[in-house]
């Protein structure tokens, strides 16, 4: 049983049904904490936090149900949230897909940007008050290694003149590393600290879950290209959101535990600053 360093902590992890943030679900339960699972519907939430109780021996964990494609239950999530608990000291944005075809999401933005982007950058938006009054506290983001051959479309962020599943893909998960290092200027001082990482290839549901082609794809990038497990893809979420070598430290990308380098597109402040205002326009119906 891993000791109770995190006893006292409430610990918000989206996309906590399966996976990375099962994992990590599990683990950070183990240090103590009281974990709030976020998931897409109450049937898996309940399985998962009934694999999170057993696995920890931590009855402290809750969960909450949203579907994080649609800004309007990113928004209820919060409110729920802020409702049943007064502070929050980690919040772990890590819910993600990927789609073979376009998808629209209710509000009318392409779904993989509004799933992997829009709803951990809201989500962190209506949560933060309640990160600064708890600080120290920190937000930690997955990211990907497909950030590294991401751009982000600013003249067609939906990607309407063409689609790819890895163009849309790698274009949210280089947002994932750009909003951390702008959110990391903004809360410099505050005792929030805000990092991102790249869990590596891991053994999880992430490529079966594509529709259509999922079943092929989890072949292919599985069995050829020798993913890690999902208790090894876990490691650095775990890392940046209980780890006491990490406080204090923010606005870095990590991968393996170690902070990295990203594609030199990522540190233009300039950019930066432009996705911002663009989440913020995209996302003010609901802020
Ligand atoms: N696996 C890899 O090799 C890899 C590599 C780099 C980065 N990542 C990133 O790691 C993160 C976790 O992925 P994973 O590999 O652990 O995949 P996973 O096993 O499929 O887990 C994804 C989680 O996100 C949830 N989710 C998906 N769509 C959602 C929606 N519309 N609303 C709310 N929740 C939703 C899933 O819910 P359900 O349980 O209902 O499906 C699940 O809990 C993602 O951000 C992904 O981009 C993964």
């Amino acid at each position: 049983m891993a000791a109770e360093t995190m006893l006292g902590k409430t610990v918000l992890i989206t996309g906590a049904t399966d996976g990375i943030g099962k994992q990590a679900a599990k683990e950070i339960a183990a240090m103590g904490a009281k974990v709030v699972l976020a998931g897409r519907s109450v049937e898996r939430c309940e399985q998962s936090a009934a694999e999170v109780i057993a696995y920890s021996r931590n009855e402290d964990v809750d969960y909450l149900v949203a579907d994080l494609s649609s800004m309007g239950d990113v928004q209820k999530l919060a409110e729920a949230f802020r409702a049943k608990y007064d502070h929050l000291d980690v919040l772990v944005n890590n819910a993600g897909a990927g789609f073979v075809r376009r998808n629209w999401t209710v509000d009318g933005f392409e779904k993989t940007f509004a799933l992997n982007h829009l709803a951990y950058f809201l989500l962190t938006h209506l949560l933060l008050d309640m990160l600064q009054e708890s600080a120290p506290s920190r937000v930690v983001s997955t990211s990907s290694g497909s950030s590294y051959s991401g751009r982000i479309h600013f003249d067609d962020i939906h990607l309407q003149r063409f689609y790819f599943v890895h163009t849309a893909y790698a274009q949210s998960k280089l947002a994932n590393v750009m909003f951390t290092y702008a959110l990391a200027r903004r809360l410099e001082g505050s005792g929030v600290t805000a990092n991102v990482f790249h869990p590596g290839l891991v053994k999880t549901g992430i490529f079966r879950k594509v529709p259509k082609v999922g079943r092929l794809a989890d072949k292919l990038i599985l069995d050829l290209r020798k993913p890690i497990s999902v208790e090894e893809g876990a490691k650095t979420l775990v890392y940046l959101a209980t780890s006491p070598e990490v406080e204090g430290q923010s606005g870095h990308y990590y991968y393996k535990k170690q902070i990295r380098q990203t594609v030199p597109p990522s540190y233009s402040m300039e950019d930066q600053e432009r996705l911002w205002e663009l989440s913020e326009r995209m996302v003010k119906d609901w802020l």
